[in-house]
């Protein structure tokens, strides 16, 4: 029989917030904290008031791709955590509380639980229209957490369009499913390249999987994000390309997808 999710507690909102968005993939490295990062920046190009929490507790990107490495998080008098500000962004990652970026964490799983609640509760977001997170990989005990403590408003799966990371997007489609965290869409990162010279396209990882995999769970691809040398250069260097260069093709994509999501605002 089927085992259906039951939160043993009341989902709370975080006060002040008024959508939080999950970004979520199966397997790590199909490029999620790059979406989650252009993503929230083009929702706060569209004019909204937009935070970005890096709940990745193993391996926290946010200081890396938003250029905020070496950043330290204070609290404020009322023992609340103080976002740091970066491109219109307010910014919370458990990398600015480690002291250095090689610094393994080796916390055990109820702190690092602990540090991602308190990370979302005791925060001083303000007011946001958007806070977009950025999950660990998988499906494992942040995503779970999340669900079970807190109303979420649609969760984004992030794939390439390759078996090998479709197979796990499935798992986390399933879990978002069995939370009921509702899914808004898929995001189909890596999607083809166009080669400068030429201007061909070439569909490096496959076509049409992603579409095939969509319809069969019911969901929308909400945009197809191509390989673009610039992209990864730009994390690199904390500057994200919808930031960079906001007429690109790549950076429009990404509005694209952030206009999907704000159109269905209320
Ligand atoms: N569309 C893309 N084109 C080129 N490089 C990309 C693209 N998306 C992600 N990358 C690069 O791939 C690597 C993994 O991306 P990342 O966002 O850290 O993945 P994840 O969060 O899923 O582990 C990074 O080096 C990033 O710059
Ligand atoms: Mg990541």
């Amino acid at each position: 029989m089927e085992q259906k999710f039951q939160s043993p507690f009341p989902r709370q909102r975080v006060k002040g917030i008024r959508k939080i968005i999950l970004v979520g993939s199966g397997k790590g490295g199909v490029g999620k904290s790059t979406v989650a990062v252009n993503l929230a920046l083009a929702l706060s190009y569209l004019g909204n008031e937009v935070g970005f929490l890096d709940a990745d507790i193993y391996g926290p990107s946010a200081p890396t791709l938003l250029g905020l490495k070496g950043e330290r998080i204070s609290a404020n008098e009322n023992n609340k955590l103080i976002p740091i500000g970066r491109y219109g962004l307010k910014v919370v990652s458990i990398g600015f509380m480690l002291p250095s970026e090689d610094t393994p964490l080796i916390w055990r799983g109820p702190m690092l639980l602990k540090a991602v609640s308190q990370m979302l509760f005791d925060t001083d977001w303000g007011i946001l229209d958007y806070l977009v997170v950025d999950l660990p990989p998988g499906t494992g005990d942040v995503q779970l957490t999340l669900a079970q403590t807190t109303i979420i408003d649609g969760a984004i799966v992030v794939t390439t369009p390759q078996d090998l990371s479709l197979v796990d997007v499935k798992k986390a489609v399933n879990m978002f499913k069995r939370v009921e965290v509702p899914i808004l869409g898929v995001v189909e990162n890596m999607a083809y390249f166009i080669c400068p010279d030429s201007k061909k396209k070439y569909y490096i990882f496959g076509k049409g999987k992603t579409l095939e995999f969509a319809r069969t769970y019911n969901l929308k691809v909400l945009g197809s994000i191509p390989i673009d040398p610039r992209i990864a250069e730009g994390g690199d260097l904390g500057l994200p390309i919808v930031v960079e260069e906001p007429e690109s093709e790549v950076a429009k994509a990404f509005i694209n997808i952030a206009k999907l999501i704000d159109k269905g605002k209320d």
